[in-house]
């Protein structure tokens, strides 16, 4: 059997007919051993398109958030009705209070659900800042060491702290990505890589040793990354010969053509239906 991963929500659709695109992430992890949700996009576009791609998502071992923004928690209600009682894995810093902030506008991006309603819906939520492997060969990364200087987050991503100050950027120490074992190496899921993937696949490389990473897929940030940054991440991808890199969401056309042209063969756009095999 391989490991299939088929992605469930995204801003664009890829496929002519019957799915959803919306501004958000989420995908389908299909392993010998059992199935996993990692991120549920904003709430419109799971239960419809889950359905078309024939998905199952009462039929999951466990659901792994990135982090807490609205576009990759928004359907956690939907998914946790469909089960009885849930496994949901992130940092604990997802409920934190955050916002999106531009020219004097202020808009809440958090998750946008409180905790204790969650857990009356049935949520067992496992919080953590480790590595932690969530089921056989599947692992969700922990918090990110940010160790380069080009990678210096969204300035006008803002956060709370508990004592009512402003943080700016938000640190999005919840952001984390999903890692799975596969016969050809790792296959690397990015939600929005807030954490830059530079220090993701530093991190990955340092934890996972010598086991090379086959695939990207996901979120990239890129769209809103400077060219220095931008640069050495098309470097870093090129030099570890990865073999398949998949960027979604917020990487945005105009960096997703600069990567296409580098990466040739090796790039694709990972949209609602697009599956991967390994
Ligand atoms: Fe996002
Ligand atoms: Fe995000």
């Amino acid at each position: 059997m391989t490991i299939r991963l088929t992605i469930l929500c995204e801003n664009s659709v890829a496929r002519p007919f019957g799915l959803l695109g919306e501004h958000g992430f989420a995908c389908y992890l299909e392993t010998p051993q059992g199935n996993y949700l990692f991120d549920t996009g904003q709430g419109q576009t799971l239960v419809p398109n889950a359905r078309h791609l024939g998905k199952e998502l009462g039929a999951i071992e466990a659901l792994l958030i990135s982090h807490g923004h609205y576009d990759h928690t928004g359907a956690l209600p939907q998914v946790l009705e469909g089960c009885n009682g849930l496994d949901i894995y992130g940092h604990p810093d997802i409920f934190a209070k955050r916002y999106w902030e531009m020219e004097g506008h202020r808009r809440y991006v958090g998750i946008p659900f409180q905790r204790e309603y969650l857990d009356a819906l049935g949520a067992r939520f496992h919080l953590n800042r480790e590595l932690v492997e969530v089921g056989p060969g599947v692992y969700l990364t922990g918090e990110i060491p940010r160790r380069n200087a080009w990678e210096k987050g969204d300035s006008r991503l803002v956060a709370d702290t508990a004592t009512g100050e402003t943080r700016q950027p938000d640190p999005l120490a919840d952001d984390l990505s999903m890692v799975v074992s596969t016969p050809r190496g790792l296959l690397l899921v990015l939600g929005c890589a807030h954490a830059g993937l530079i220090n993701i696949i530093d991190y990955v490389t340092e934890k996972f040793g010598d086991e090379r990473i086959h695939a990207v897929v996901g979120g990239t940030h890129m769209g809103f990354s400077g060219e220095e940054q931008f640069e050495a991440t098309l470097d870093l991808l090129d030099r570890l010969q990865i073999e398949k890199v998949g960027v979604s969401h917020c990487t945005g056309l105009p960096k997703a053509a600069q990567l296409s042209a580098r990466l040739g063969e090796r790039f694709f756009f990972g949209n609602v239906g697009t599956v991967l095999e390994i």
